[in-house]
């Protein structure tokens, strides 16, 4: 058995600063704007853009010590995680971690998105952050 996986939900990416990102992705590109977010709990500022049926989700430090800065300090901006949706997350977790795929999060959480999600570990997965997201209907 598989996670499943459907599609590319959204790319996170990693920016210094929020504004001058989504002047680039909404002015420049024409991604339009689907919302900002500030979740101080994980010290992030979150803006999302709609790409057809993926999202951008833009990921900048609400302050100094974020667990987003400490990834700016060492790698720079760029591309932070890929997020697939799968139908039953719960499952996908089991399944993986049946196959012996090292996960970050055995228990999912409420993402950004206000949907339940859960990390993978980058070592089980070429080196790229995957998070799993499973698109419930509130
Ligand atoms: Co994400």
């Amino acid at each position: 058995m598989s996670a499943e996986a459907k599609r590319i939900q959204h790319l996170g990416i990693a920016v210094r600063e929020l504004e001058p990102a989504i002047a680039f992705y909404r002015d420049q590109l024409g991604l339009p704007l689907v919302e900002t977010k500030e979740m101080p709990d994980r010290g992030l500022n979150v803006a999302f853009l709609r790409a057809g049926e993926t999202l951008v989700e833009l990921l900048a430090p609400l302050h100094e010590g974020s667990e987003i800065s400490k990834f700016l300090d060492k790698r720079g901006e760029g591309i932070h995680h890929i997020c697939f949706d799968v139908p039953d997350i719960l499952k996908s977790l089991d399944e993986l971690q049946k196959g012996g795929v090292r996960v970050i999060n055995k228990e999912p959480s409420i993402g950004a998105e206000g949907y339940p999600v859960a990390f993978l570990h980058p070592k089980s997965c070429n080196g790229v952050l995957v998070e799993l997201l499973e698109e419930r209907s509130p």
